[in-house]
């Protein structure tokens, strides 16, 4: 961890980390090592989210990317396969939109009971402006066989020990949609190496999961990419199931659109406002379908207002919202704000379930005091990290660190299958070990 990093500790627990630079600006760290950023609720009043305050969501480790190496190979049920430099990529015509990114994971610590994966609160998504070109003129060039329907997609990110290489794949419909990208530049800057330089994919509308990093290789398939990270891992429920339940993978799908959500960035949860005029404001966004309202609610959703929509309208980016508020009465008050997109989806009161965590979409709930004072919420617990046992250690910590184990609150069958899960990812935890290991993790980091 570089030490220009300053460390502090945010309400729930994460740390919060002060990026040196002249942007003032706070990321919590949900892991520092595979990179687990979350932005904070700040972040909702800024239309476009400055790169240093942007989420960022790795599986493996961030690559060091040797330039003279470096090509993008497109291959599979082409006509003509290509490898192509990053000067060869910018021979094409440019591209640039505005768009939500959000991980598929946000939101996923609010799942009752609680899920494996990294705990996002609310801060796994921002909004920048994406500049490339457009996937479909590559593609395009090296002709796409009428076979072809879905495109893989891996990066240089390799993974540690045994664990499956990051690799998805797209439905060619996707693929070839003029809004799907192939950047080299958010908010007018070569992507940063958490960001995926030099090349990225941007895939408005889609959860984060399908914007693959680091991208060196495509290849053209007429089936979805056979790998872990489509099968398994971000998969939804077809049918709701009910809560804690695990779902056969077969009546599961993979997560594609991202849903419509609202973030109140202020008043915070649990700070206190005055009698006097307050202006509630946020943030609101959803798939590929632009928000065309935002609703707040002052009395616990009993009553709704329209709030003013903000930040330049898009087809992918968010709108920044706000509402003044005199409250009539002093007391204790919830504030909700509901968006809704020009399809008509809205966000729901109550969530279906599901296994991993994916697309939390409930309507927030912020409650605040009416006094006759104004005061910030009360700064919450730290996140208390045990001294893990040497055996511990000596299983768990050698890929990441502490903080991807201590954010967790899992049951016994949750943690038994984490564990086997890490084994199989190369974790070293001898058969006599396992029960005391198993008991270390309910004992520290069981149910809330
Ligand atoms: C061979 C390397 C390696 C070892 C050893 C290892 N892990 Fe992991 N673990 C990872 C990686 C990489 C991730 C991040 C995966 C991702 O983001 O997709 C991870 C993620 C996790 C997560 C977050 C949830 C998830 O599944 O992504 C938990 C919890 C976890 N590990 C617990 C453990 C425990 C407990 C042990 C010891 C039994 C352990 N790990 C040993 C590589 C390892």
């Amino acid at each position: 961890m570089s030490t220009r990093r300053k460390f502090l500790f945010s309400a729930l627990g994460a740390c919060l980390v002060q990026l040196s630079g002249e942007t003032p600006s706070k990321l919590l760290i949900r892991s520092a090592r595979p990179e687990d950023f979350e932005m904070t609720l700040e972040g909702f009043s800024s239309w476009l989210t400055p790169v240093e305050s942007f989420f960022t969501r790795t599986h493996s480790y961030t690559p060091t990317i040797d330039m003279a190496q470096w090509g993008l190979r497109i291959d599979g049920l082409v006509d003509t396969p290509l490898t192509l430099k990053l000067d060869d990529l910018h021979k094409f015509p440019r591209a640039e939109l505005v768009s939500v990114m959000q991980c598929a994971g946000n939101g996923r610590s609010f799942f009752q009971p609680g899920v494996a994966g990294m705990q996002w609160e609310r801060g796994g998504v921002g909004n920048a402006r994406w500049s490339g070109i457009r996937l479909a003129d590559v593609l395009k060039k090296a002709g796409v066989k009428s076979a072809g329907n879905q495109m893989m997609m891996d990066g240089a990110d390799e993974p540690p020990g045994t664990m499956p290489d990051f690799v998805r794949s797209l439905p060619i419909k996707k693929a070839l949609h003029p809004d799907t990208l192939l950047a080299f530049q958010m908010n007018g800057e070569p992507l940063t190496a958490s960001h995926g330089f030099p090349l990225r994919l941007v895939v408005p509308g889609w959860a984060g999961d399908s914007w693959v990093k680091w991208l060196t290789h495509i290849e053209v398939l007429d089936h979805e990419y056979d790998g872990f990270f489509m099968k398994t891992a971000y998969r939804h429920p077809i049918h709701p199931v009910p809560p804690g339940t695990p779902v056969d993978l077969s009546q599961t799908t993979p997560v594609t659109q991202i849903n419509p959500e609202s973030v109140i960035a202020s008043p915070l949860h649990g700070s206190r406002v005055t009698m006097d005029r307050t202006t509630i404001r946020g943030a609101a966004w959803s798939g590929e379908s632009p928000v065309t309202r935002v609703d707040v609610s002052t009395d616990s959703g009993r009553s709704w207002k329209a709030a003013a929509l903000g930040g330049q309208a898009t087809q992918y980016g968010w709108r920044l919202w706000q509402l003044a508020w005199t409250p009539k009465e002093r007391g204790s008050a919830v504030i909700m704000a509901r968006a809704t997109d020009r399809a008509g989806q809205t966000q729901p009161l109550v969530q279906d379930w599901n296994a991993s965590g994916y697309l939390w979409n409930v309507v927030q709930q912020v409650r605040v005091e009416v006094g006759d004072t104004v005061a910030a919420p009360p700064s919450g617990a730290e996140l208390n990290i045990p001294e893990f046992p040497d055996a511990v250690k000596a299983s768990c910590l050698p890929c990441h660190g502490a903080d991807m184990v201590a954010g967790q609150h899992l049951s016994r069958p949750q943690w038994e299958k984490e564990v086997d899960k890490m084994i199989r990812w190369g974790s070293s935890v001898k058969p006599g070990e396992r029960p005391a290991l198993i008991d270390f993790l309910v004992s520290h980091f069981g149910p809330r």
